[in-house]
């Protein structure tokens, strides 16, 4: 059979190729952290090693807490605070709407149920529909820092109190955001971070950590990372084995030293990203900026008009732009056993139809962003 077949039209060269990921120039400078992994082998020290407790003091001291628990991903960070609370099946636990799957992920693996609220214009949970949420069965809040942008703790905190409920911050996207000087990591019982390839500070591969101010939380977290392990042969209960591999903390150990500057040099690229698009005040709405945060940008992301169009624009012009989420979870197959329907977080629905990501990381010249806002503004010239 003769097959006609129709030549595509050629595809569009961009000018420049503006990459999400900056994991390529990490690894232009690897020679160091290859030496140490190099020595970690030769010592045989894989796990919970004296690479996992120097990065444990490392990380407690430059978020400001007394301890660190260096875990296998940010998903156990959280799953495993939550264990700690004595969280279980029967209990609920209150967090947003907008954030990631693993968030809900961790909730539900403890068997407790998902309570969703809906979120603010600053895209974190909104404090004002929490107390409705509130049930007997509350046994804890998960506060989102969505993005790296704090949640309106000081309001998050109250209603905790009031409640005497505990608070497990989710600062997965976070680390180094603060509000009101205090960091996140810094305002609840435990907070999780995670250590995957394209945050902040990462590693290279899977890794999470615990920060907490309580010894007794702290102590209860090696156990449930560790089998429940009190030493070599005795055993509290029955737990898990979610550690931070000594490979992984060798990395960190080294990342860990450019964490100021990676904070920074986002900080700038989105501040530089905020002057570019205010003139587009028409067509793309920044989230409200909170004088007292300090947002550390893991996503730079807006609200735009046309959205997908705008996506399909900055695709076609090398932009690796994203879309952090376009279905709110109360709405994907695995919250179906929840009950929830479409109407339920309007907030968040909204944002979900119109959000969308650029890249802001670190290793970002200022020829790239600039070159960001010019596929902006030209789409909606
Ligand atoms: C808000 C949030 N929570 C939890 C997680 C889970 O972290 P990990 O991928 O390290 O398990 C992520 C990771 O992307 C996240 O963005």
């Amino acid at each position: 059979m003769k097959m006609t077949t129709k030549k595509p039209a050629p595809a569009k060269t961009p000018a420049m190729k503006v990459e999400y990921s900056y994991l390529g120039r990490q690894f232009a400078d690897i020679e160091g952290t290859l030496g140490d992994i190099r020595a970690l082998v030769k010592t045989g020290d894989f796990t919970l090693g004296a690479p996992v407790r120097e990065f444990e003091r490392r990380f407690a001291e430059a978020i400001g807490s007394r301890f660190a628990v260096g875990v296998g991903s940010g998903t156990d960070a959280l799953f495993l605070s939550l264990k700690a609370l004595g969280v279980g099946a029967g209990d609920e636990v209150i967090t947003a709407a907008n954030t990631f799957v693993a968030t809900a992920g961790a909730i539900a693996n403890t068997g407790a149920r998902v309570v969703f609220v809906d979120c603010n214009d600053r895209f974190v949970i909104d404090p004002s529909k929490i107390e409705a949420a509130v049930t007997k069965k509350t046994k804890a809040l998960l506060p989102v820092h969505w993005g790296g942008q704090p949640a309106d703790m000081d309001a998050v905190l109250k209603i905790a109190a009031r409640y005497k409920l505990p608070v497990v911050e989710d600062a997965c996207q976070s680390i180094g955001a603060a509000v009101g000087g205090r960091k996140c990591g810094t305002m609840g019982i435990s907070a999780g971070f995670s250590l995957h390839p394209l945050k902040n500070l990462n590693v290279w591969g899977d890794g999470g950590i615990i920060t907490t101010d309580s010894e007794a939380t702290r102590n209860q977290l090696r156990l449930l990372r560790n089998h429940g392990m009190s030493n070599r042969d005795e055993y509290a209960f029955y737990a898990y084995n979610s550690r931070l591999d000594s490979l992984q903390a060798v990395v960190g150990n080294r990342l860990i030293n450019d964490f100021e500057w990676i904070t920074e040099a986002r900080i700038k690229n989105a501040r530089k990203l905020d002057a570019g698009l205010a003139s587009l005040s028409k067509h793309v709405a920044l989230p409200r900026r909170d004088h007292k945060e300090r947002h550390v940008y893991h996503l730079y992301q807006f609200l735009a008009k046309d959205r997908d169009a705008l996506l399909a624009h900055l695709l076609e012009n090398g932009i690796d732009a994203k879309i952090h989420y376009p279905r709110p979870l109360h709405l994907q197959p695995a919250s179906r056993a929840l009950g929830y329907k479409a109407g339920d977080f309007p907030v968040a629905e909204a944002q979900a139809k119109a959000t969308i990501t650029l890249p802001a990381h670190q290793h970002l010249t200022d020829d790239e962003v600039q070159y960001m806002i010019g596929r902006v503004k030209e789409f909606y010239s």
